[in-house]
């Protein structure tokens, strides 16, 4: 019993350590698109001047933590990591309101994540506010028709976060659909959804990201399809009629260079004879 205790408790701690803090839901959560600036906020709930205290930045995900962003009473610190250092900012202007917001510019896919932000020294204690930062990357659906009798495709690069991808018909009916592809690549997630309508009519793929905090569709119309004998008799129409094209136009160039030939020098020495006998 002891021994299992233990073992837990080793376990707990160790996951700890490995998530790198600590769980639950975030307190808030921040939206931003890729390449945009963004603040996440903290404040204190006292509004107390803070021009004077210790306030830091973490973010969650690894041991130990990166340092995002930390004031020291009006000093900065040099143990920022790499991926942050000349991005993040703060409002010096709002320290006296008790506001620790910082700014980040051009954020990443690699940046989003839990950041938190403590009042490490303060008394009495102020609660560490943790907030999710949701870095998109709009999708945009791309729709073709891979089969005539009505097999709909809908290819959805590059989203972020995970988009769910459907078919609806015209009346935004949700249709059976199968995904055909579902990877993810460095936060990037590629999603291929394919569809059979038997029915002409227009059809829309639409990818949704984060409920409906991003959505967009779109369309793509089937019309009804020929008969294959009726689609083999025309393309042998076609066919037929180009070869009968090239054939007369190859038969008329020739005629001509033929009476070229025979029309050029007898007609041109009699238009010298004529402009020559003319006083
Ligand atoms: C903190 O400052 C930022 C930047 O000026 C501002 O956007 C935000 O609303 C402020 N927060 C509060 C709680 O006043």
């Amino acid at each position: 019993m002891e021994l299992l205790l233990f073992l837990s408790f080793c376990f707990l701690t160790l996951s700890g350590l490995t998530f790198g803090a600590e769980s639950g839901p975030p307190d808030s959560r921040v939206i931003v698109m890729e390449d945009d600036d963004v603040t996440l906020p903290c404040s204190l709930s006292t509004n107390e001047n803070i021009e004077k205290k210790l306030f830091v930045w973490k973010k969650e995900g690894t041991v130990p933590l990166k340092e995002v962003f930390m004031y020291d009473a009006g000093t900065y610190s040099r143990g920022q990591d790499d991926e942050f250092k000349g991005r993040v900012s703060h409002f010096p202007e709002q320290l006296k309101y008790g506001n620790a917001s910082i700014r980040m510019s051009k954020t990443t896919l690699e940046d989003r994540g839990i950041y938190i932000c403590s009042f490490p020294v303060m008394q009495p204690s102020v609660k560490t506010s943790r907030i999710e930062l949701v870095v998109g990357a709009a999708p945009e659906p791309y729709v073709t028709i891979l089969k005539e009798k009505g097999l709909l495709q809908c290819k959805v690069p590059g989203a972020s976060p995970k988009p769910t991808v459907e078919w609806w018909d015209s009346d935004n009916k949700k249709l059976p659909s199968k995904t055909v592809q579902d990877e993810e690549e460095q936060g990037r997630f590629h999603v291929t959804v394919q569809t059979t309508v038997t029915e002409p009519g227009c059809y829309h793929c639409v990818a949704t990201q984060m409920e409906k905090w991003h959505r967009i569709s779109s369309e793509i119309c089937v019309h009804r399809g020929l008969p294959e004998w009726a689609a083999a008799l025309i393309g042998g129409l076609v066919v037929f009629i180009i070869a009968l094209v090239i054939a007369l136009a190859v038969t008329a160039y020739c005629l001509k260079k033929d009476s070229q030939r025979t029309e050029i020098g007898p007609s041109s020495e009699l238009q010298r004879n004529l402009t020559s006998h003319q006083p």
